[in-house]
């Protein structure tokens, strides 16, 4: 063989790898592109604002569609997501405060809620009572942020009707 058939071959040679390296990169990079680098999901928890800021009894948050009471130090929050197709509640507050057993035990309620779009209605704690809501209004868990004393609550952390967050 000549030197100028071993420089062909040796050059044919490399430029197939050189291809096959290049589709081997271009695929590697096609299925990175499928697997996205940050997550699109919106936050489940959400600062509220400093505790002393909510006044006692209800605040209705639009933003995050949400009630949070107040007793003095202790908070609760409630979805205002209606459990049938999800429009916003409206809270009415009741002429004179009743109690309620919850979870066995009584409890002090100031407020009801009605949907509405189809009428669903529920009572003070989120117990729904008529209308085509299948299921209670959420409860969510607040906390107290480590950082600067917010108020958050965790819109992916159901909690019981009898949770309670005390604050110092
Ligand atoms: Fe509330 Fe239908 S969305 S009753």
């Amino acid at each position: 063989m000549s030197d100028k058939s071993d420089r062909r071959d040796f050059l044919v040679r490399l430029g197939l790898g050189a291809g096959v390296v290049g589709v081997g990169l271009q695929g590697v990079a096609s299925l990175r592109s499928l697997v996205p680098n940050v997550s699109y999901d919106p936050p489940t928890t959400v600062k509220l604002g400093p505790p002393h800021d909510f006044p006692d009894g209800l605040k209705f948050l639009p933003d995050e569609r949400l009630f949070v009471f107040r007793e003095g130090k202790t908070f609760h929050a409630i979805s205002a997501v209606c459990t049938h197709l999800g429009c916003t509640v409206r809270a009415e507050a009741l002429p004179q405060p009743e109690t309620a057993e919850v979870d066995g035990r009584p409890v002090r309620l100031t407020h009801r809620y009605l949907c509405p779009c189809h009428g669903s209605r529920y009572r003070g704690d989120g117990q729904n009572l008529s209308g085509p809501a299948p299921r209670p209004l959420a409860w969510y868990r607040l906390t107290v942020a480590p950082d600067d004393g917010q108020l958050v609550v965790d819109l992916a952390d159901e909690v019981d009707r009898d949770f309670r967050l005390t604050v110092a």
